[in-house]
């Protein structure tokens, strides 16, 4: 029989707590505004009590046998399994994503744990040949202790699996921070832990909207030896500094400018294909999603009319209502920074060929402009909304120096069917994720991360447990 998995506490040291001056906020549907939810407003002191409670958590959760730590791990994922759907609804009911996405979405997030179940177990430490006869060396992994993870709306679900469950699988203990706007999905996620038999102390859950004093906690606390982020590079800058203070680890995983270049001998409709769900999953909320679509002359033509026919067929809606292909963007700052990107990039020239305009209270249409030049704010700044900025250019040497023109560089997207193209394009992007004929690259299994100003360290694949864990050398000497 599934549980009741919607909470209206925070998670601290294995107790649903309320915040000590009573203080809580709501929680809206962002396409209604009606209020889905309310939870406590936690606040400095608690969270601190929050990191004391991780700290003492952390030993005996780091000497458990990895079997053990994995065993706990693959009780939560199959738990998220049984809940699935009321899951992606609630995770709908506050962010707003269509219910296929969030579907697709906890799919997502629960391949994370057991991915990271997997790997507790291959965690290896080395055995280096020794220079001297009387000595060994080793070097042992261990796990880094408490880790403050701070988690956006856009993905309510699989941004927190992602962070948080390879750092339980390496044995450290997590104080989470999720966004203000989605905290219901986090509180569910810590319900279902629960349930799964993780002891007290080991995952916190702060629900609050003093994101800068709580983050100021989180990130100058003494007790914590990591903070690992996804969200703006503005907010991740400053993180980063406080947490210089104590010379923490920080994973940071920030905002991107995508370039989706389409070459002139690319397959057409796979190109248009990969550029739908590139830019438009989530309304294009997302970090990686096509920001920039820089298509080769002699496909303009056709790339163009095309992809404006697939975008006519796109339906906006309530997330749960059938048939929704585009819900609203999470609140009304979101929608008034779009519309600023539209009216710059009109104000400085473009052509706008379809949408432009904002639908109803919080959605926005789906828009395509074209003649879009480096010096737009589109082409500059993440846009996080649905509108696809076209570039036309002429050789893949410009086609490089647009891509490469942004102190970001989290993913880029190439179209070609030339392989020695293909791999001179691998190289040459100076982005941490390239997809080749794909418009979807995000899998537990690869590396998720970012160079330059988009981040630093990986998410998911097997590098993903080492971002929890330090370096231990030991020279073994008289033997
Ligand atoms: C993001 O937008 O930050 C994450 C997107 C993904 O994991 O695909």
């Amino acid at each position: 029989m599934p549980m009741d998995i919607q909470q209206d506490k925070a998670y601290i040291n294995g107790t649903w707590t309320t915040a000590a001056d009573g203080r809580r906020f709501s929680v809206k549907d962002p396409w209604t505004d009606e209020r889905i939810g309310e939870v406590p407003d936690i606040g400095r002191a608690e969270a601190n009590d929050a990191v004391i409670a991780a700290h003492a958590a952390f030993a005996p959760w780091a000497k458990k046998l990895a079997v053990e730590r994995a065993d706990v791990l693959w009780r939560w994922h199959d738990l998220v399994q049984v809940h699935a759907r009321t899951l992606a609804e609630l995770m709908t009911r506050e962010c707003g994503k269509p219910l296929t996405e969030s579907i697709a979405e906890v799919r997502y997030g629960n391949s994370f744990i057991r991915w990271s179940a997997e790997e507790a177990r291959r965690l290896h430490g080395e055995v280096i040949p020794t220079d001297q006869a009387d000595r060994r060396l080793l070097v042992l992994r261990q796990p880094l202790g408490v880790v403050a993870a701070i988690t956006p709306w856009n993905f309510p679900f699989s941004m927190i699996t992602r962070k948080v469950v390879p750092a339980l699988a390496a044995g450290c203990t997590v104080v989470l921070k999720p966004s203000e706007e989605t905290p219901l999905s986090a509180l569910a996620l810590a319900a279902l832990a629960q349930e799964a038999g993780l002891p007290a102390g080991v995952l916190n859950v702060l629900t609050t909207t003093d994101a800068q004093g709580v983050g100021e906690v989180l990130t100058t606390h003494p007790l914590v030896r990591k903070v690992t982020f996804t969200g703006s590079t503005a907010v991740g800058k400053l993180l980063m500094a406080q947490a210089a203070g104590t010379v923490k680890k920080v994973s940071l995983e920030l905002g991107g400018n995508a370039p989706f270049i389409v070459f002139d001998d690319a397959d057409l409709e796979a190109a248009v294909e990969g550029a739908m769900a590139s830019k438009f999953r989530n309304a294009g909320q997302t970090c990686v999603c096509a920001n920039r679509i820089l298509v080769q002359r002699g496909i303009a033509d056709r790339f163009i009319p095309l992809l404006a026919e697939h975008m006519s067929a796109l339906r906006i809606g309530h997330g749960l209502e059938a048939g929704t292909h585009l819900g609203p963007l999470i609140n009304e700052k979101a929608v008034a920074k779009v519309e600023r990107s539209v009216a710059d990039a009109v104000a400085q020239g473009a052509q706008v060929l379809m949408g432009g305009t904002r639908s109803g209270k919080r959605a926005f249409h789906p828009t395509l402009i074209v003649g879009v030049t480096p010096g737009m704010a589109c082409f500059r700044e993440e846009v996080f909304g649905p509108v696809a900025p076209v570039t036309v250019f002429d050789t893949e040497e410009e086609a490089i120096a647009l891509a490469n023109d942004t102190p970001y560089g989290l993913a880029a997207y190439v179209y070609t069917r030339d392989l020695a193209r293909s791999w001179r394009m691998g190289e040459a992007l100076e982005y941490g994720m390239v997809g080749l004929n794909t418009g979807l690259i995000s899998t537990a299994v690869g590396p998720f991360g970012g160079v330059k100003e988009s981040g630093i360290g990986r998410e998911g694949s097997r590098h993903a447990l080492e971002e929890f864990t330090e370096m231990k050398y030991f020279a073994m000497a008289g033997l």
